[in-house]
């Protein structure tokens, strides 16, 4: 069994740049669309810093200065929101990351893939377990994610990824697992490929961007060659990495929205209005009025 220690650093993959949404990600970075009224990105930090993390380290490319911005104080606009009283403003800008952590961010030089840009991270996180987050896939749980998987980690030590059933026909877009389960419900990783065809998968139960991993993946990483896509992908090292070490799959309790994908994201968009402490009452009401129109609008 690997030597159990904590984990201290959450590694956000950021340097993509976000097609799907272009226009609105031509200057913007993907990871600072709003939901709601809070970024993707913060989304994503707030998680990190609920299961314990003391470095954020954010691997980057171009035309994503803003994120870097947004971690930073704003002395000019906490003056001016202080001046105008608006307390409840400034406590939303400041603090979003508390003294106890830290931001590091590194600069991806080349795109060639998650498992690439997982590589990036290995001189801010040392040798010691780490988390792994992709903003695109926002989860809503009573328990943050990454807390949950903290709590499988702390009971073996080993790699956990985070995954969910999807249909059949959708494994093509995502790394898929193979499991043996052992006793007390654990799920031992056997195989992982990404992306395969459904012909080909051999589960329907798909990677979503959550993990946590052991130092380990890093020498996987040095020697893994490009994979699905033309890019170094960290479902591939992971692979490398169950001939040495176990890992298991995690079946977390929440409800995933892939902000990766238009649809997913206004469905995010939707559902954290409704839940919104001073806007969901009326959102709500806004909606069901609305919705009791649609059949008529869109015949
Ligand atoms: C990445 C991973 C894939 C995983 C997915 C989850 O793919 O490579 O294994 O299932 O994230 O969102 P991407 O969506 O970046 O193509």
């Amino acid at each position: 069994m690997a030597v159990k220690k904590t984990i201290r650093a959450a590694v956000f993959p950021v340097a993509g740049r976000g097609t799907r949404f272009l226009p609105a990600t031509k200057a913007c970075p993907k990871e600072m669309l709003p939901v709601v009224d809070k970024p993707l990105i913060q989304y994503a930090v707030e998680e990190a810093l609920e299961a314990g993390v003391e470095k954020l380290v954010f691997i980057t490319g171009s035309s994503k200065r803003a994120i870097e911005d947004h971690f930073d104080a704003d002395r000019e606009l906490e003056r001016a929101l202080e001046e105008s009283g608006k307390q409840d403003l400034l406590d939303c800008i400041t603090n979003i990351v508390p003294p106890r952590a830290a931001c590091i961010y590194i600069r991806q030089p080349v795109p060639l893939g998650l498992g690439h840009a997982v590589l990036c991270a290995r001189p801010a996180v040392g040798d010691e377990p780490f988390y792994v987050h992709l903003a695109d896939d926002l989860i809503k749980a009573d328990m943050p994610c990454l807390e949950q998987m903290r709590r499988q980690y702390e009971q073996h030590g080993s790699s956990v990824i985070a995954v969910q059933p999807v249909p059949r026909e959708q494994t093509g877009s995502y790394g898929i697992v193979a499991v043996d389960p052992e006793r007390g419900g654990r799920k031992r990783i056997t195989r992982i490929v990404e992306k395969p065809k459904p012909e080909a998968a051999p589960s329907n139960l798909a990677v979503v961007g959550r993990y946590v991993l052991t130092p380990r993946i890093f020498d996987k990483l040095e020697q893994t060659g490009r994979g699905a896509g033309g890019e170094i992908q960290l479902t591939d090292a992971i692979a490398e990495l169950l001939a040495d070490e176990a890992a298991y799959a995690y079946e977390f309790e929440g409800v995933r929205y892939d902000c990766g994908n238009k649809l997913g994201y206004l469905q995010a968009n939707v559902e954290y209005a409704i839940d919104h402490p001073s806007l969901g009452g009326e959102f709500a009401d806004y909606l069901a009025g609305f919705a009791a129109q649609l059949p008529k609008q869109r015949a």
